[in-house]
């Protein structure tokens, strides 16, 4: 039996650095059968409930695309669908679907509704992002910075934002766990949480990696090879808009900031959506209110040719293929 065999996907903290670098390789040989068209259907036959509370484009199309490339059948429950911890808890919601499907995409606010999900469901559960964690982004990410330098040990990740949101706890931990060194330029105000930073320490001790944080931005991105950075305020977050501008600003990754790397063969990643200009209808209401054109990155950067963040979101599928398919079918690999 596969060592993925019945195993969630909540955290990447519970996975082992061969164990994502093989979801990794797997992903990459999915991402191949897909480009030569060669059938793939390591789900044949089942069943995916795919949870959102929240809004979703890459996550949602991610892994409707993944199951039906894989065979299974994917069921889209809306917010308006379930009434996950309002009318009925977690773990009622949780038995009734594991009863009924073979594996749970949970995407919601709190990281405890995941944690139920896979406690009581008796089935695989991948995290679609919650308020603490975003573990399948996680591994397009790093998919996605190892097609570009054939590595990814020793190499440095510079991420640019605030640091307490559930990219950042997620980029610093699964850095630490690759060995990728990892720094983060964020305000005073904004500096991530001590026990994400303890861990990160942790895991890095293991694998040699350094985790920095500074309040520098050029600091932080001189040596970088990736330069990473995400929205200002998340969903949920809208109220303090005006005042993560202010903090915010001077971590903008726009040409200036960028012409300070060192390595002239660097990239640039956004998990996206990202506020690069104000031609969304969105974004013309910030700038209508904040007076800003653009959030945490520019339209220089963003489509320049060291942007690889539409390959990364072409890898989300790639990659939640390969959790799911390690996870749920049957694979045979007895040990990485
Ligand atoms: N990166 C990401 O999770 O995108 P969506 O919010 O569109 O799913």
């Amino acid at each position: 039996e596969s060592v993925f065999q019945g195993r969630h996907l909540l955290s990447t903290r519970d996975y082992t650095k061969d164990e994502l670098m093989w979801l990794i390789g797997f992903a990459e040989h999915l991402k191949d059968l897909k480009k030569r068209n060669i059938p793939h259907h390591y789900l044949e036959g089942k069943n995916i409930a795919l949870l959102f509370e929240k809004t979703s484009t890459r996550t949602r199309a991610a892994f409707t695309t993944a199951c039906i490339d894989l065979g299974a059948h994917p069921e889209y429950l809306g917010k308006g669908d379930i009434q996950l911890g309002k009318k009925e808890t977690v773990k009622d919601t949780a038995k009734v679907l594991g009863s009924m499907f073979d594996g749970i995409e949970f995407r919601g606010f709190k990281q405890e509704h995941v944690e139920q999900l896979a406690e009581y469901s008796g089935v695989p559960v991948w995290n679609g992002l919650t308020d603490r964690e975003h573990p399948t982004q996680m591994l397009a990410d790093f998919m996605t910075i190892k097609e570009h330098f054939g590595k990814l040990e020793g190499l440095t990740l510079a991420y640019c934002g605030q640091g307490r949101n559930n990219v950042q706890n997620s980029l610093m931990i699964t850095s630490a766990i690759l060995g990728v060194n990892y720094v983060n330029a964020t305000p005073a105000e904004l500096e991530p949480d001590p026990a994400i930073v303890e861990l990160a320490q942790k895991f890095a001790a293991e694998s040699g990696a350094t985790i920095r944080v500074t309040n520098d931005p050029v600091d932080a991105v001189r040596g970088a090879d990736a330069v990473y950075t995400n929205v200002w305020a998340a969903m949920g977050e809208e109220s303090q808009f005006a005042e993560r501008v202010r903090l915010m600003s001077p971590y903008q990754v726009n040409a200036e900031l960028v012409s300070h790397i060192e390595n002239p063969d660097w990239i640039f990643l956004h998990c996206l959506p990202a506020f690069h200009n104000a031609e969304t209808e969105y974004a013309a209401k910030i700038k209508e209110e904040h007076g800003i054109e653009a959030m945490e990155c520019t339209d220089d950067v963003i489509y320049s040719e060291h942007s690889v963040c539409f390959e990364e979101a072409e890898n989300r599928m790639h990659t939640i293929k390969a959790i799911m398919a390690a996870t749920l079918g049957n694979l045979y690999i007895p040990r990485v």
